[in-house]
């Protein structure tokens, strides 16, 4: 029997306990309810009496080297959890939470894919403008009142007066500066404006611009790219009409209203049962405009139109609040994952 101990002892050091499944072996074979430590005890009864107590203290001893050498690897096997026997490689993935893109983001794609098929490109500008290419340019009169401190953000006061810009046509002026006719680009972009923050009004939002410079560019042109813009945006049934209107940067200028998609013209709360619905500001871009920016009036003419993402965002999802749109509640986000 003592023979025997000794035996089992070597056996129980010597067996290399590598990882999960060989450290389950270990604990079958030598201390599971059927294990050899179990049958030494057991055959323990065929000891002769005066030799069982010694025996006895050898088994004690004996269980305890394995106990100890199981405890041991256990530790070290789970400490290193990453062993691979432990991971199911077969296993499906968990789903991946999908984000979603924000929708003002769905909008500005959007309104530059439908402009990129008529061959317009993309021109971005600086957030932080001078008074030359925010205002002075697109002739704003000195005195003008969108000059005014509660309108713009001033970063600087003074000779090298710069602001954050109020509007996307600031680009347009950097455009015509950089290039030579033809021209064909609009300005997707973030402005501001010194307003207080509620459900209609926010101190920062996002335009797009449009320019087009060539020679003869009519008044009919602007028209015809702008019912298109519509019908791609809006639906194959969507009309526009022009309001005339003022912009210092265009002459004439127009707003340009859509029909009410959401309540087929009839008449609904969104447009306020006119049936009709405002998206965007345009007009021919002014001789003076030209000539600020490089480029001669006399050879060449073309329109401009700016309109808010924003709005148009609200329109096509009927959100009723600006301020959602920058607040990041999850709620509001994930309706729109595209559920790829
Ligand atoms: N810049 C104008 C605004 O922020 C929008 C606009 C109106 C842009 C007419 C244009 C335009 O290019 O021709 O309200």
């Amino acid at each position: 029997m003592k023979n025997k101990i000794d035996l089992i002892t070597n056996e129980i050091q010597n067996f290399k306990i590598e990882d999960a499944v060989s450290l389950e072996k270990f604990r079958i074979h030598f201390l599971g309810s059927k294990g050899i430590v179990k049958e030494l005890f057991n055959d323990l009864k065929s000891v002769p009496n005066e030799e069982k107590r010694e025996v006895g203290q050898l088994l004690n001893s004996l269980r305890a080297v394995a106990e100890e050498k199981h405890i041991q690897a256990k530790t070290t096997i789970d400490t290193l959890n990453c062993d691979l026997n432990q991971i199911d490689l077969s296993r499906t993935a968990d789903d991946l939470q999908i984000g979603s893109r924000h929708p003002l983001m769905l909008v500005r794609s959007e309104i530059i894919e439908i402009f990129s098929r008529i061959g317009y490109t993309v021109s971005e500008g600086p957030e932080i403008e001078d008074d030359w290419h925010n205002f002075s340019a697109l002739n704003f009169a000195p005195e003008h009142p969108a000059r005014d401190m509660q309108d713009t953000f001033f970063i600087e006061k003074g000779e090298n007066e710069m602001a954050l810009r109020t509007h996307t046509s600031s680009v347009q002026v950097r455009v015509m500066e950089n290039s030579t006719p033809p021209i064909r680009t609009i300005s997707p972009g973030r402005v501001y404006r010194n307003e207080a923050i509620s459900a209609r009004a926010h101190c920062f939002f996002h335009q797009v611009e449009g320019l087009y410079i060539d020679k003869n560019v009519s008044f009919a042109d602007l028209k015809q790219t702008l019912l298109y813009f519509a019908k791609e945006l809006f639906g194959e049934k969507a009309q526009i009409r022009m309001r005339p209107s003022y912009f210092p940067f265009t002459e004439p200028s127009a707003e340009v209203d859509v029909s009410c998609s959401i309540c087929n013209s009839k008449g609904c709360n969104v447009c306020k049962y006119t049936g009709w619905l405002e998206i965007l500001g345009c007009g021919m871009v002014d001789p003076a405009v030209l000539e600020a920016s490089g480029i001669d009036s006399k050879v060449y003419s073309g329109f401009a139109f700016g309109m808010g993402i924003e709005r148009i965002t609200q329109l096509k999802y009927k959100v009723n609040d600006l301020r959602l749109y920058s607040e990041n509640d999850v709620r509001f986000l994930k309706q729109f994952t595209s559920g790829i």
